[in-house]
């Protein structure tokens, strides 16, 4: 269509039908009885039916038949025939679910992470979806709070290069395109940071912090063609994302030049009142669209106050007509104005099963995933004809999609079936199976049948202990103040190990726990995280060998939960802990604790052995890092090199090392390979005291290794 089609669009429009057109409704609103009154959150919302005919979007409605559906409906009501967008939180797969992001984050594999969205772009696309709430790619340094399991982690590097692969994955190069839909970046900004972990608190940080670590992601995101942001619950700088306009015209559209459209959070327009940021709904509107936050989701004070905004003359018209010009335009790069049901298919989406290539995808996302934490004793991998215990309420769960599952149409494979597809079920003993409830229902443990499993288990060559949190205790409102595995999961694991056989640990999380309490006891540690529908088949492949484990931890395990927070990219301070002297008093300490994480950012192992070797930084024309890593084992293995650096002396401080590159690459058994970095001027660039980008010529720290806490390093100066 053209711009001017639009535009007719708009001049044609009166004031109301602008404003529904910036509402966004869950579908059950559709079902408004005009003939009832108005009741509960209908009333509450002071919604007209009429306007009904005239709202932008639906959230969270979805199914191909529902859709199609509502949207003949709507455009058989519809003035002007505007079709409905129609927008859903697809986290981590629609029907085939694919691995949470986190552990997505944890592959270090890009092409995978934009293989994961092509995937849930296609399902989605079918059930008639055109814009997911996804990549949410808030950066997180604090597992108390839940929704980490929906994030990359806690690097701005590895952050921005997940989340831009993953909006290439959903966008590819034109929405129109079929199985391709838009993305929404969320929750801009800083959304990961509520103090204490504690679900929807202040966020506060300076603006040094928010731009060197919290911003690039989004930035990364708006650079790849991201069709929507979504602002925040939280506040930065004390004035709530959703109605500020520092962050929302000034950083985002003005400095970033983004031209998509903006959405409120969940109601997020309204909670400007509860914040103490608005007085009442009228000037939280005000306040939200002066700020150009487009779309308000599920609430309606746009509706509701906007034209008497207009007329009063606080709010000026433009601002709003810029608002709905953005949401038609992405209805027409959809191509909804030619085709309002895009690529909606029951057939697809009906399917009696997901598609057998994305299923096998999941399966190879999953595997990419899971991180290698422990390995004593080589207790993995697992040989086929081994006697296996199998004991812990993750052991036969099919619980385990996590969090924000899309359908739920399809339960995922447990642990169990995945291990007998390698091996006869006579060689697998089960014991200790009951599954952990949700603390949300007040169930905070598994029941003890310890002294049982001792005794069904003691005669097996490895006993597997799958333990963990409930899925449901993790994401959106997920916080916990404790790290651990609950009580009888922790013991279960210690009498294990009283049978004097190898126990490997499987920890199904959505975050990292506290996993010191269990280390001794564990031969292997496998984190497994969520891994969707293929569960159990990605993890068998992983213990059996048939997938050598690749991962590498996209967040820090904490020694212990008072740590927290803790991750490899801090600033410096002035009496830095030397491990040299361990006694020492004033220096930044622990005295119960050390410093550094149980397992730090990067970490992972492999069932193959690498070595590095002869690390040289050259400095000529161009800056490079090089070193040659050997796999001196006799198994093929992928290992991801990581490139930090740090800047010794600046204007400000700077962080003690940061993710500047990395690369995958496979070796075969006693294979060598010379991997080298370019460092670039701009990988030395920093937010400097008036945040602006700067340059300085000076000594620099670069580092190659196998993680953050593990790596070569020569100082050089870089002019
Ligand atoms: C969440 C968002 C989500 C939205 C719509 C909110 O509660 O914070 O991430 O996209 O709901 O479901």
């Amino acid at each position: 269509m053209t711009k001017t089609f639009i535009q007719d669009l708009v001049n044609d429009m009166t004031l109301d039908e602008k404003l529904a057109q910036l509402t966004q409704l869950g579908p059950h609103y559709w079902g408004l009885d005009d003939t009832v009154d108005l009741t509960g959150p209908f009333k509450e919302l002071n919604i007209k039916p009429q306007v009904m005919e005239s709202i932008g979007s639906v959230l969270n409605g979805i199914g191909a038949r529902n859709v199609i559906e509502q949207q003949t409906r709507h455009l058989q009501t519809s003035r002007q025939k505007i079709p409905l967008l129609f927008m859903a939180d697809v986290i981590h797969g629609y029907r085939t679910i694919l691995p949470i992001p986190l552990a997505m984050g944890s592959s270090f594999d890009l092409e995978a992470c934009e293989r994961f969205a092509e995937i849930a772009a296609k399902e989605s696309a079918a059930a008639g979806i055109h814009v997911t709430f996804s990549p949410m790619t808030d950066l997180v340094r604090d597992p108390r709070w839940g929704r980490v399991m929906e994030t990359s982690g806690e690097d701005p590097y590895l952050n921005a290069r997940v989340t831009e692969s993953m909006v290439r994955g959903y966008q590819g190069k034109d929405l129109k395109e079929k199985g391709r839909i838009a993305a929404c970046v969320k929750h801009f900004a800083g959304y990961g940071a509520p103090e204490g972990g504690r679900e929807y608190n202040t966020v506060d940080m300076s603006s040094g912090v928010l731009r060197e670590f919290y911003l690039p992601a989004y930035k990364a995101a708006v650079d790849a063609g991201v069709a929507m942001v979504m602002a925040a619950f939280n506040t930065i700088d004390r004035i709530p994302a959703s109605g500020n306009s520092e962050l929302l015209r000034g950083i985002l559209r003005e400095e970033w030049g983004f031209n998509g459209v903006t959405i409120a959070d969940f109601n997020s327009v309204n909670e400007l009142i509860p914040h103490g940021a608005a007085i009442d709904g009228r000037e939280a509107a005000e306040k939200s669209l002066a700020a150009g936050l487009d779309i308000e989701m599920m609430s309606t004070h746009y509706l509701n106050h906007g034209a008497a905004l207009v007329e009063e003359g606080k709010l000026d018209i433009a601002l709003i007509d810029e608002a709905v010009i953005r949401v038609l335009e992405l209805k027409d790069a959809l191509g909804l104005f030619d085709n309002p049901f895009k690529d909606a298919d029951p057939l697809v989406d009906e399917a009696p099963k997901p598609s057998a290539e994305h299923l096998q995808a999941a399966r190879e996302l999953g595997a990419s995933s899971v991180v290698l934490l422990k390995n004593d004793n080589d207790a993995l991998p697992l040989k086929r004809g081994m006697k296996i215990g199998l004991a812990g309420p993750f052991a036969t769960s099919i619980h385990v999609l996590g969090g924000w599952a899309g359908t739920e149409k399809d339960p995922a494979v447990s642990l169990y079936t995945g291990i007998s597809q390698k091996t006869s079920a006579e060689n697998i003993f089960t014991a200790m199976t009951g599954e952990l409830g949700s603390m949300l229902e007040g169930v905070f443990d598994v029941e003890d049948e310890i002294e049982d499993a001792y005794q069904q288990l003691q005669d097996c060559d490895v006993i597997l202990a799958a333990v963990g949190e409930n899925q449901q205790d993790t994401g959106e409102g997920g916080s916990k103040s404790n790290l651990r595995l609950s009580a009888n999961q922790e013991k279960l694991i210690w009498r294990l190990k009283d049978t004097g056989k190898k126990i490997v640990t499987i920890v199904f999380s959505g975050r990292p726990l506290e996993l010191k309490p269990v280390l001794d006891a564990s031969d292997a540690l496998l984190q497994a995280w969520f891994l969707g529908t293929e569960s159990g088949n990605s993890l068998a492949d992983v213990l059996f060998g048939d997938y050598n484990p690749s991962g590498r931890l996209s967040m820090s395990f904490p020694y212990s939960v008072g740590q927290i927070p803790v991750y490899y990219n801090a600033y410096q301070t002035g009496r830095p802990y030397d491990p040299m002297y361990p006694n020492v008093r004033y220096v930044t300490r622990y005295l119960d604790c050390p410093n550094d994480p149980l397992f730090c950012f990067g970490y992972g192992l492999s069932y193959s052995k690498f070595a590095y070797n002869s690390f040289n930084v050259e400095a000529a024309d161009r800056v490079v890092a090089s070193i040659e890593v050997e796999n001196t084992s006799d198994i093929a293995g992928k290992e991801t090199v990581q490139l930090y650096i740090h800047d010794v002396s600046a204007s400000v401080v700077r962080p003690v090392k940061e993710l500047k590159g990395f690369q995958q690459i496979t070796l075969a058994p006693h294979e060598k390979q010379v991997v080298s970095f370019e460092i670039t001027r701009e990988m030395l660039m920093f937010y400097g005291k008036d945040d602006q980008l700067v340059f300085e010529p000076g000594e620099y720290d670069i580092m190659i290794g196998r993680n953050s806490g593990d790596h070569c390093t020569q100082r050089i100066w870089i002019g």
